[in-house]
């Protein structure tokens, strides 16, 4: 079990979900938020998730223990007293991220981490010029980190190798999965690749080429079932006798000449439109988010398989 003490600011969806992760693991927890009715409605939403983990065989403590770790305070600098890491979760835009990095590290030890929930902005854009820049970086989660592990470490030029260092560990230990961008880039990994696959996807819908139905199944019933425990690499490793290599020689030059054709959709209204009617023939949007519990509950029931499965 860890123990040390975790700052999470902002209490939105990441936020809260962020500070299950580390309650899980035995750490405590300060949370804050700037809006007074986000931390009030925070008890009863952490309460909502943690016990839907417990009846998934996700968290084998009692949900009051893991939820009593979490204390939500009033103030960022109560908040950031004697925290090892601090995971930042305010609102997704580069002013709010300078002021509230700019806050942390005048209110922190110099050698706190200082981690970004961010989703699109590079670090080296929120931190320069600050003078703890050394120990500021990005922690990006996949939604919601309680259940996909994935984190992408992405430090700015200037961040310190002990304080990634001090970050990989903190969220190795606390059961995540971290990778570590060794150079900054929009978008990092997970969101870059995503988007070549949707970029993809809306080309061959616009150009009448297959359903949005069967766009969805050729993931769902296809790629995604080997890809929820395999990666691209390993892939195209297995699926030649000799690797890697030799499945370049066989399929290589096609791919090529396919990515060659491969342009970057616009992402008009007028696509999204029509992608949208699709979709509303087979869900109307009064089952939107019912559906949306049915998605939570398959991933946690796929999470809990995979934990019994070597890796
Ligand atoms: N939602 C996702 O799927 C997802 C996934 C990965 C990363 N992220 C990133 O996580 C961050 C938070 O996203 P979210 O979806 O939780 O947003 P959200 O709107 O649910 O939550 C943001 C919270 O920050 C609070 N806040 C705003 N300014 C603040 C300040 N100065 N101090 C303290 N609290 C403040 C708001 O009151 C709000 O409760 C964003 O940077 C986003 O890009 C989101």
């Amino acid at each position: 079990m860890m123990n040390e003490h975790i700052a999470i600011v902002g209490a939105g969806l990441i936020g809260r979900a962020w500070a299950i992760v580390f309650a899980r693991a035995g750490c405590t927890v300060a949370i804050y938020d700037a809006a007074p009715e986000a931390l009030a409605g925070c008890d009863r939403l952490l309460h909502e998730n943690i016990s839907d983990l417990a009846l998934h065989g996700l968290i084998l403590e009692a949900p009051d223990l893991v939820l009593g770790r979490i204390r939500p305070v009033a103030t960022l600098a109560a908040a950031l007293q004697g925290a090892a890491l601090v995971q930042e979760n305010v609102r997704e835009t580069i002013e709010a991220k300078r002021a509230i990095f700019a806050e942390m590290d005048a209110l922190t030890a110099p050698d706190t981490i200082l981690a970004s929930s961010t989703s699109w902005l590079m670090a080296s854009e929120f931190s320069e010029g600050l003078r703890g820049r050394h120990r500021m970086l990005v922690g990006h989660p996949v939604n919601p980190p309680y259940l996909v592990p994935l984190v992408e470490i992405a430090p700015a030029p200037w961040t310190s190798a002990a304080a990634v260092e001090r970050a990989r560990d903190i969220y190795t230990r606390a059961g995540q999965s971290p990778v570590l961008l060794k150079k900054e880039i929009t978008g990092f990994l997970l969101n870059r690749i995503q988007g070549a696959v949707l970029n993809e996807a809306l080309n061959l819908y616009a150009d009448g080429y297959a359903s949005v139905e069967d766009l969805d199944k050729v993931l769902k019933d296809g790629l995604g079932l080997r890809w929820s425990f395999m990666g691209p690499f390993e892939t195209i490793d297995l699926n030649a006798p000799e690797g890697v290599v030799d499945y370049a020689k066989r399929y290589g030059p096609t791919y090529r000449d396919v990515a060659r054709t491969q342009l970057p959709n616009a992402w008009t209204s007028e696509l999204l439109t029509k992608i949208e009617a699709e979709r509303r023939t087979v869900l109307t949007s009064d089952q939107l988010a019912e559906r949306a519990r049915w998605r939570d509950n398959r991933l946690m029931a796929l999470v809990a398989h995979q934990r019994k499965q070597a890796r």
